[in-house]
């Protein structure tokens, strides 16, 4: 699946998002909208009661006409409500899967995967982890997904040969993954927007690759960060704590 995705980012006929993503940002969509369809919805419900209370002062003729309308607007009241309800639980918080990971294997893996994508448009992969970093408890399928968004970015920014190099270490009680590119940098006016979902520059790009990458980041307790090397190109910094605070 991976590599399907890595294709699709990178191939210039097909949409970039890959599914994995499609999903994550329709769960909180439609949360979303089921909290706000949901504070309305109840306050139709209390006013609904207090409806059925003014109509039982009705002359009996009257009450019998309106009381079919009244069956159905309450019905499909409760329709509305338990609809929300599902959509709640279907979008429910998707739990991160953590377990104790060896991180410099999770980079490898990624710029294995990267590299014949990479290739094909003469950019390098290189990556440079620390030796004897302590392995990390985190969601590596997660992981994996936010350093394939960033390091497909600075294939992305590279016309013409480059290097992307992922690097990996400690520092103090934080461990940092870099992605550097040699492509011409985030203009400097670009780098507060950069994150924000649907920002993109690009013809076919979604403007969402940073956003959940950072998503990830946060969920993970860490942050991803963004700058311009003095020589050019741009260095993305994902930071996650070592241990997790519960
Ligand atoms: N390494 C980089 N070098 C230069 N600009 C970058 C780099 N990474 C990101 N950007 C800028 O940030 C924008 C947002 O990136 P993001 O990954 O969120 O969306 P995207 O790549 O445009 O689309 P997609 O949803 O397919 O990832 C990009 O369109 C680009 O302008
Ligand atoms: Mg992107």
């Amino acid at each position: 699946m991976n590599e399907n995705l890595v294709e699709r980012a990178l191939g210039p006929d097909e949409p970039p998002l890959p599914a994995t993503e499609n999903r994550d940002l329709l769960a909180r969509l439609l949360k979303r909208l089921a909290h706000e369809v949901r504070n309305p919805l109840s306050s139709l419900g209390v006013h609904f009661q207090l409806l059925e209370e003014d109509l039982s002062g009705l002359p009996p003729e009257l009450r019998a006409r309106i009381a079919s309308r009244i069956g159905i607007i309450d019905g499909e009241l409760h329709r509305l409500d338990s609809i929300v309800e599902r959509f709640l639980k279907l979008a429910g918080p998707s739990a991160l899967e953590l377990a104790p990971v060896e991180i410099g294997q999770i980079v490898r893996h990624v710029c294995e995967l990267l590299q014949p994508e990479a290739s094909a448009r003469s950019v390098e992969i290189r990556h440079a982890v620390e030796p004897g970093l302590p392995p990390v408890t985190l969601d590596s399928v997660r992981l994996t997904q936010a350093l394939l968004n960033i390091i497909i970015n600075g294939v992305q920014a590279i016309s013409g040969p480059g290097v992307v190099t992922v690097s990996a270490g400690r520092a103090g009680e934080k461990l940092w993954l870099r992605v550097q590119d040699t492509g011409p940098g985030i203009p400097a006016h670009e780098l507060g927007e950069i994150f924000d979902p649907y920002f993109t520059t690009k013809a076919e790009g979604n403007g969402l690759g940073l956003w959940i990458a950072q998503q990830i980041a946060v969920a993970h307790g860490g942050d991803l960060s963004a700058e311009n090397a003095p020589d050019g190109g741009a260095i993305l910094t994902l930071t996650l704590p070592l241990s997790r605070k519960e």
